[in-house]
């Protein structure tokens, strides 16, 4: 059991990365908890409010075309988000800046700038960098199968060198905009030690995608990660009910993140904002208690000789990978309660086969060097009991 590469220690879960500094307004350091709960809600009481108001404006009005007009200067100029009114919904939203400002403070950067969607996120990410004419990446595999996709076929300008993480400094060129890497990986929960990989990076920066691990189990931003991705469908939302995209990044990266945004129109929904700050409140409470559970099932799995190999990380997580003796597709057809289905993150209990679905995009010689074998199954432990989910697991693994 155990996934192949170097492991992290696990961080602190206890201690908020910001409440207190530059960043943040609380006037004491908080715990991480109490920031998920309050972190972009902290002006509602002087509001008269408890609930966070969900502004579904597309525009606003403005006698003061003058003033108007300096405002989308300055946005012009810098990406800095305009005081006030936002002008237009595609420029700034209030309910979205919320959760923007809370998932920064949990990821402990300056800034987040929320999009429509994990790939719009990584797509402004690209974007950003080739608009400097940054536009060579270097990245380790595996990633989740479209982020590869996106890479290899260069469908934004951007040229890939695809490495292990041994090789990032030497592929490093003048016109490297990025490193990319997700630890763990997805499907195979491969880990990489991200200090060591952001040392290797030298001035480029890193992007990590912290979306199997989220800020309650890592942090890559305090090991030297520049921007921090998630797809915001999976546990940030952690109910499949919303989808979104955020990247974590200094207040700098953030300003032409919000200039590609504004450009290309990936903004994120008001209402998906509202759900996805909802969704920050209980995310260490969910994560903890999936995590416990996805323990104990890898430990089952490891130990039944009906599986003949398990993936789980070190740093623990929600998500178990594993490859039965018998064949997978049987798996996937015998689960009764947990749900036969691409995504992650949510309260119950998802299973999939990422040959079939969601890395059947990358070339198959790819998948397979990348440790994603035709047997590999990928499963996002829920909040159900542990003796109802182990029992259809059970039943599912004696069915071929
Ligand atoms: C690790 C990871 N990153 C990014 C994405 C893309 O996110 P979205 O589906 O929200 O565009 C996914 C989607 O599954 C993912 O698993």
């Amino acid at each position: 059991m155990g996934s192949t590469r170097n492991a992290e220690t696990v961080p602190s879960t206890e201690t908020a990365p910001s409440a207190q500094g530059p960043y943040g307004d609380a006037t004491a350091r908080q715990a991480f908890a109490t920031e998920a709960v309050h972190a972009g809600r902290e002006d509602l009481p002087a509001m008269g409010l408890h609930a966070v108001p969900l502004d579904l404006s597309t525009t606003y009005p403005s006698y003061d075309s003058r003033q108007e007009a300096a405002r989308i200067d300055a946005f012009a100029a810098t990406g800095a988000r305009p005081d006030g009114p936002p002008v237009y919904a595609r420029l700034d939203n209030p309910t979205v800046a919320r959760f923007e400002t809370a998932l920064a403070r949990l990821e402990g950067t300056e800034s987040a700038v929320a999009f429509a969607s994990g790939m719009a996120a990584l797509s402004a990410c690209l974007l950003a960098r080739g608009a400097q004419g940054l536009r060579h990446v270097v990245a380790v595999r595996p990633l989740y199968g479209c982020s590869d996709q996106l890479l290899d076929t260069g469908l934004l300008g951007t040229e890939v060198t695809w490495v292990d993480p041994a090789g990032i400094a030497d592929a490093i060129r003048p016109d490297t905009g990025l490193v990319m890497v997700e630890t763990p990986a997805n499907p195979t929960l491969a880990e990489l030690d991200l200090r060591a990989v952001a040392h290797s990076c030298g001035t480029v920066p890193l992007l990590a995608d912290n979306t199997f691990a989220t800020p309650v189990l890592q942090r890559p931003a305090e090991r030297g990660a520049s921007l921090v991705l998630h797809s915001a469908t999976k546990y940030l939302g952690g109910h499949g009910d919303v989808m979104g995209g955020v990247v974590a990044c200094d207040e700098e990266f953030a300003r032409v993140l919000r200039q590609v945004r504004f450009a290309t129109g990936g903004v994120l929904h008001p209402l998906a904002g509202y759900l996805l700050l909802r969704g920050l409140s209980t995310l260490p409470v969910r994560m903890r208690a999936a995590s416990a559970t996805a323990a104990e099932l890898a430990r089952r799995l490891a130990g039944d000789p009906r599986v003949a190999r398990v993936h789980y990380p070190r740093i623990g997580g929600a998500m178990v990978a594993f490859e039965p003796h018998g064949d997978p597709h049987a798996v996937i057809g015998g689960v009764r309660l947990i749900t036969p289905a691409v995504s992650l993150g949510s309260v119950d209990t998802l299973i999939q086969h990422p040959a079939s679905i969601s890395h059947r995009i990358v070339a198959e010689g790819d998948r397979r060097s990348s440790g994603i074998g035709d047997r590999l199954l990928r499963m996002s432990v829920g909040l159900e009991d542990v003796a109802d989910l182990w029992r259809d697991l059970d039943r599912a693994l004696g069915s071929f």
